[in-house]
């Protein structure tokens, strides 16, 4: 993990996340991050040794699908110990209050859902700036309850049915909550935080993209030393863009790029990559026009793991044939993000891999070169502002996500350049339709697929057998779940007929209502 020494300023007051397993571990850091303090999230195992080093500000314990009482619960390092103030979320509560020589004892019910809390005196520090005599909305996800509190302890909230739903030990600067400040159905949840971490921590709030660029590109000076060169892999995706434009400010032309166009981006995507970073920023950029190669190699392929596998393996081969002319370079850039380092902790096992995501998987060891990760400490959202401040358009900066495999994965059966020129104009309507709405209708993805079935149709006085585009379009938090979007009728409307009218062989499109799990966003 890197961590930067205290000295500086931009990490120097932070906040450590011990994760107990939940599944809203990385909100409560993306939450913290917002107020513009730092934090990490280590494992709960850690020693409160590890702990005390890294000197946090103050402490949070996350929630966990754990009980106490399991043979196996996780327990937490004493952090109490420390003389930092602490957060207990949940089970991290719980936990606290089992450690400390309160009880937790099963609920009679499971509370899931909405809740209604009302706030007790002693109240006013965690929930400053809030009105004790209106109910609170939170959001409640428990099984277990705190029936008995440590020593020392008080009630600052009760939900409506009496259940203990905060306490405080205000001397010594220790919190529980029951409910989870770190989802958006707490709906002043966001202001809890900011009382934890800027009035009860005493954070100051110095993190910011700004103050990021400036310690990074000093970070990345003093690792690439004043000679070496670095290469970098753009896909044309948020993460590797962001990582040239700001290896670019730290080392200007010792930076070359290198974009495989796979031939299966979508529409304009290849010529934004190039106008952006080569015209623009002109950067030493290498393009290699690889499409004919990608759609050799997929020739009679129909499996989608095959299909992944052929495009990651082609990939590497098309990349080192030209970096291996551009000459010598010190450093392989990599656009790894903070979930990626984050070392999970799991109590349910590892779970089953669907898709193998893999991108440009396998090239750090083959190109046996050192490693540069600048974005390693940042969320996708950090990212995103970071890229803004790097001056990046919008175009680039809030592109919904894209597989790596592109297109070859919305193509359903063999992939061909006719599917592929389909496909990109569809898309390329269903794009237009949706950007233009505000908040683009708050989807998380909206695409087309291209279905290796054709259907009768009827076009003026002819008939017509043609193929079928499927519309897709979801919510998602984070893409790990995703519900289909309830799209205006005059939405999908709009964008049926004119896929139907402009693109020449498609007849037919269809809305895809399935949500994930069980079904997944993409098709392959
Ligand atoms: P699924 O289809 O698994 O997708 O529900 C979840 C999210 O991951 C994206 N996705 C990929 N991203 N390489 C990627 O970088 C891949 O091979 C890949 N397959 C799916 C998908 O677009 C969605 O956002």
């Amino acid at each position: 993990m890197t961590t930067l020494p205290p000295a500086d300023t931009l990490h120097s007051q932070r906040i450590l996340i011990l994760d107990f397993g939940s599944q809203y571990t990385m909100l409560i850091a993306r939450r913290i991050r917002e107020q513009r303090v730092y934090c990490e999230i280590w494992p709960c195992h850690k020693s409160l040794a590890e702990i005390r080093a890294f000197a946090p500000a103050g402490i949070v314990l996350s929630g966990g699908p754990s009980s106490v009482y399991d043979p196996d619960a996780p327990v937490a390092p004493e952090v109490w110990r420390l003389g930092v103030p602490v957060l207990g979320i949940c089970y991290g509560m719980q936990a606290m209050a089992h450690a400390l020589g309160g009880r937790v004892a099963p609920g009679k019910t499971r509370e899931y859902g909405p809740a209604q809390i009302a706030l007790e005196p002693g109240s006013d520090q965690l929930f400053a700036g809030f009105d004790r005599d209106q109910p609170q909305p939170v959001w409640m996800s428990h099984g277990d309850c705190v029936a008995v509190m440590p020593p020392g302890f008080d009630v600052i909230a009760r939900s409506e049915d009496g259940l203990l739903a905060a306490m405080a030990d205000t001397e010594k600067r220790l919190y529980g909550l029951q409910f989870h400040p770190e989802v958006v159905h707490t709906p002043r949840g966001v202001e809890l935080l900011h009382n934890f971490v800027v009035g009860i921590c005493g954070c100051h709030q110095t993190w910011t993209m700004a103050g990021f660029v400036n310690a990074s590109v000093q970070a990345i000076r003093a690792q690439v030393g004043p000679e070496g060169r670095v290469l970098c892999g753009l896909s044309g995706g948020v993460d590797s863009s962001v990582t040239a434009a700001l290896l670019h400010r730290a080392i200007g032309d010792r930076l070359t790029c290198v974009f495989v166009d796979n031939g299966l981006l979508r529409k304009d995507e290849g010529d934004d990559v190039r106008t952006i970073f080569g015209d623009g920023m002109q950067l030493p950029l290498i393009t290699a026009e690889a499409g004919p190669e990608f759609l050799g190699a997929l020739a009679g392929i129909t499996d989608p793991e095959q299909k992944r596998k052929i495009i990651g393996r082609t990939f590497i081969e098309v990349f080192e044939k030209v970096t291996h002319e551009a000459g010598h370079f010190d450093f392989l850039a990599q656009g790894t993000l903070y979930p990626d380092v984050i070392e999970s902790v799991s109590f349910k096992g590892p779970s089953a891999t669907i898709k193998s995501h893999h991108n440009v998987g396998g090239l750090p060891d083959r190109m046996r070169m050192k490693l540069v990760e600048p974005l390693r400490e940042l969320f996708k959202d950090e990212v995103r502002v970071l890229g803004r401040e790097l001056g990046l358009p919008s175009s680039l900066v809030d592109r919904q996500p894209f597989p790596g495999p592109g297109l070859a994965v919305r193509i359903l059966g063999e992939v061909t350049a006719e599917g592929v020129t389909l496909l990109q104009n569809a898309d390329a309507i269903v794009r237009e339709e949706l950007d233009a709405w505000p908040g683009r209708l708050g989807l998380w993805q909206y695409f087309a697929v291209l279905l290796p079935i054709r259907s009768v149709g009827v076009m003026g006085d002819s008939r017509t057998y043609e193929c079928t585009a499927v519309l897709r379009a979801v919510t998602s938090v984070d893409g790990m779940t995703a519900d289909w979007a309830d799209l205006p009728r005059p939405v999908l409307s709009r964008i049926s007929s004119r896929i139907i009218n402009e693109v020449r062989g498609i007849n037919r499109v269809v809305y895809d209502i399935s949500s994930k799990p069980p079904a997944t966003i993409e098709w392959e």
